[in-house]
Order: structure tokens, then C-alpha cells, then sequence
């Protein structure tokens, strides 16, 4: 991808349609500045140029530009993990899309982000967007569903069935308990475990205003309250003979905390832990525990990698794979994402905050 020489550009300036605008922090802990930039080029035979319709708020967003996560040269950050919008030009390898396509993306951030009004992406991390599905509500889908994609494959090391040339050996629970049952990457688990292991007896913590969600629909067999002094025995008394579970997913590092929670493992089981990189120190296990951390870098190890935006694709067209968590729009544009950094800082609760960008 090409970008030119950047100029900083106020918010009441009108920008010319064949510009580009960048959101960047110029250094960690900065705010995002709109900068006026040439619109970047597919360069690749495997990129698509996408203009960016709606972008949705990630954790990381906020952990990348104030702590500098991700960020491994001294350049200005385009932070952005995820989008949706309208394909504008393909390389020439591309087959699956066209110009005029309604996609959704998880985006190269720091380096190209999605904080800008066009974005290159690599092919294999684009997927058509279903009809009637608004650009907000698909631009909420990526990096949730590929973390939580990654709980699966590479946290439990289970088979993931509908992903073409994915893992198919491995330990098959017969109980899992996903800490964070409410969080975006925790109500995207729920739906690909059960769509992976339809028998599965699957269990989640979260606060109990969000439980209803859980059961009625994301199917959950029974949801728990995240902060009970009773949550370990209750999750062991919701398994067969109260044996406890054979896999924890633990996709907000509520094990750091929490240190009984390992005691709701059956301990004739596997004992897998399965724990998403929050940011902060690997959460330490008891003996006999086998844990594995993981990030959503980590998606070139699984196997069938290529296929995974895919394979939602097809998910989603078949109504398999629904909406994690309701999408709650922000605002639009430049202001919007402040509003959406601003309020993801002070964390969120059940719910997908989007951006609506024009
Ligand atoms: N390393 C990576 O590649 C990667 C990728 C994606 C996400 N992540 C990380 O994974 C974490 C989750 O991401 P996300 O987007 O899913 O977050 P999110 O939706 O913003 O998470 C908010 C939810 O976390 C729940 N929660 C917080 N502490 C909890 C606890 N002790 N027990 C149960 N639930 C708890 C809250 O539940 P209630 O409101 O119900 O209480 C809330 O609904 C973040 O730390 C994020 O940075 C890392």
C-alpha cells in the first residue's frame, strides 16, 4: 500500500472526495488527528481497497494508541481493528470480490488500520456482508468471532468442523465454561462452541442483567453470576454428577483474579484453560491445569487460517452465526470514534459500540 505525504487538516474543513482521511495518534497516548493523505492503492494481487462505512470499538483499540499494544515502529498508529463498507478497487489475484461489494474486514491496524475513510486489506480477512445486515452491525463481527475462533482451535485444541481445511482432532468437551459470557469475544465462543459441539453442555458467568441474552439467545445452558460467592459450587452443581467442567475459555483474564474458578475443573479431565491476552500478566495456574494464552495474532497457527472470514461468510448465509452482542452506535465520523475511544476507556457492558462513518 502507497501513502503520501500526510497534512494535518481541521474537522471544519470539507475534504475532497479523492482524498483519503486518516484518524492517527501521532504517539502513544496522543488523540486521534484527521490527516488529509493520498487514498492507499492495492499494491498486492491479494488486497482490497475498502471505504469504510462503519467501524466498530475493540478493547485494543484503546490498549494501542495509550499504552502503545501492537506497535512495534516509531510511525503514527491508523488504529482500527474492525470495519464494514463498500469494496473500491481488488488486485489482480482476487476472485471472491468485486467492485461495489458490501464487506466486512478485520483491518492491519497499527500500520492500516480501519480509523480512516479508506483501508487496504488482505482478501483472506474480508467477507461479504449478508444483505440485510446493517454496515454497523457487521462491522462488529471480526475481531470477536476470530478470537474467539482461536479460544476453539488453539485455547481447548478442539475440532472447528465448519472451517474448511480447520483442526480436526482434538479433545472434544463435554462441558465448557466461557468467563465473560457478556463480552463480545465471550458471546461469539458461546455460538461457535455450540455450533462446533451441538451437545456440548455449555455454561457462562456474567452480570445477571445479561443472562437472559445468554440462555434465550445465544443458547447457553445455564448463566451464572460473574461476582457470587457461590459460582464455583453452582457451576459444578449445573454439571453431571457435579463433576465440574472439562475446559475454561477465560476471555476477560477473570482467572487473575478469581483464583477458585479452577476448582470448577472436573479433575478427571483434560483441564484446559483457554485464556485471551487482555493486556496484563498471564493469568498462573495450579498444577494439572493446562493452559494456553493466546492473541488474535496467533490466527496464521490455526490451521485452515485462509478460510476463516470465509467460513463466517457462510455462517452467517446459512443464519448459523448470529449478532454477539446488540450494536449501540456512538455517532459518526471523527467525533464518533472520540465518543467510541472515550466510552470503551470506561468499559462496556454487553454491547458492541459501533461508528458510523460516511
Ligand atoms: N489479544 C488479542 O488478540 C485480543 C483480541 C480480542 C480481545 N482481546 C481482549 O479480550 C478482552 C475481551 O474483549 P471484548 O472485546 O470481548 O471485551 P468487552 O466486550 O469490552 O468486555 C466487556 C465485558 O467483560 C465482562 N467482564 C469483565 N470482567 C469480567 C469477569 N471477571 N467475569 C465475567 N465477565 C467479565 C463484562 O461483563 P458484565 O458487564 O456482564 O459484568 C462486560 O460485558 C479484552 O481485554 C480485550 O482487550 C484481546
Amino acid at each position: 500500500m502507497l501513502l503520501t505525504e500526510r497534512c494535518i487538516i481541521s474537522s471544519e474543513q470539507q475534504f475532497s472526495i479523492i482524498m483519503n482521511t486518516q484518524y492517527i495518534v501521532a504517539e502513544k497516548g496522543s488523540a486521534l488527528t484527521p490527516t488529509a493523505t493520498a487514498i492507499p492503492i492495492t499494491t498486492s494481487p491479494t488486497d482490497v481497497l475498502i471505504r469504510l462505512k462503519a467501524i466498530a470499538i475493540n478493547p485494543a483499540d484503546c490498549k494501542m494508541i495509550d499504552h502503545g499494544h501492537r506497535v512495534t515502529s516509531s510511525g503514527p498508529v491508523v488504529a482500527g481493528l474492525d470495519g464494514a463498507g463498500v469494496v473500491e478497487a481488488v488486485g489482480t489475484g482476487v476472485t471472491r470480490f468485486s467492485v461495489g461489494d458490501e464487506v466486512f474486514a478485520q483491518f492491519p491496524a497499527p500500520e492500516g488500520g480501519s480509523f480512516q475513510d479508506f483501508a487496504v486489506v488482505h482478501e483472506s480477512m474480508v467477507a461479504k456482508k449478508p444483505a440485510t445486515w446493517s454496515f454497523e452491525d457487521a462491522a462488529s463481527l471480526p475481531v470477536c468471532y476470530l478470537t474467539a475462533l482461536l479460544s476453539l482451535g488453539i485455547g481447548i485444541k478442539m475440532p472447528i468442523p465448519f472451517i474448511k481445511d480447520g483442526p480436526t482432532f482434538g479433545l472434544k468437551p463435554s462441558s465448557v465454561l466461557v468467563l465473560g459470557g457478556s463480552s463480545a469475544v465471550g458471546a461469539s465462543a458461546i455460538q461457535l462452541l455450540r455450533l462446533a459441539l451441538p451437545t456440548c453442555l455449555i455454561l457462562a458467568t456474567s452480570s445477571p442483567t445479561h443472562h437472559g441474552h445468554l440462555v434465550d439467545t445465544l443458547g447457553v445452558d445455564a448463566a451464572f453470576d460473574r461476582s457470587s460467592s457461590s459460582l464455583v459450587s453452582d457451576v459444578r452443581q449445573a454439571t453431571p454428577c457435579s463433576r465440574g467442567v472439562d475446559a475454561i475459555i477465560d476471555v476477560v483474564g477473570a482467572g487473575r483474579t478469581q483464583k477458585d474458578i479452577f476448582d470448577a475443573f472436573d479433575s478427571a479431565s483434560a483441564k484446559r484453560y483457554a485464556q485471551v491476552w487482555t493486556g496484563d500478566a498471564e493469568t498462573e495456574v495450579p498444577d494439572g491445569v493446562e493452559s494456553t494464552l493466546f492473541r488474535v495474532r496467533d490466527l496464521p497457527q490455526l490451521s485452515g487460517a485462509r478460510d476463516v472470514l470465509w467460513a463466517l461468510e457462510r455462517l452467517l448465509e446459512e443464519g448459523k452465526y448470529k449478532l454477539p452482542l446488540p450494536v449501540r452506535i456512538v455517532g459518526r465520523g471523527f467525533q464518533g470514534l472520540e465518543k467510541g475511544l472515550e466510552l470503551m476507556r470506561h468499559g462496556v457492558s454487553g454491547e458492541k459500540l459501533v461508528v458510523t462513518m460516511d
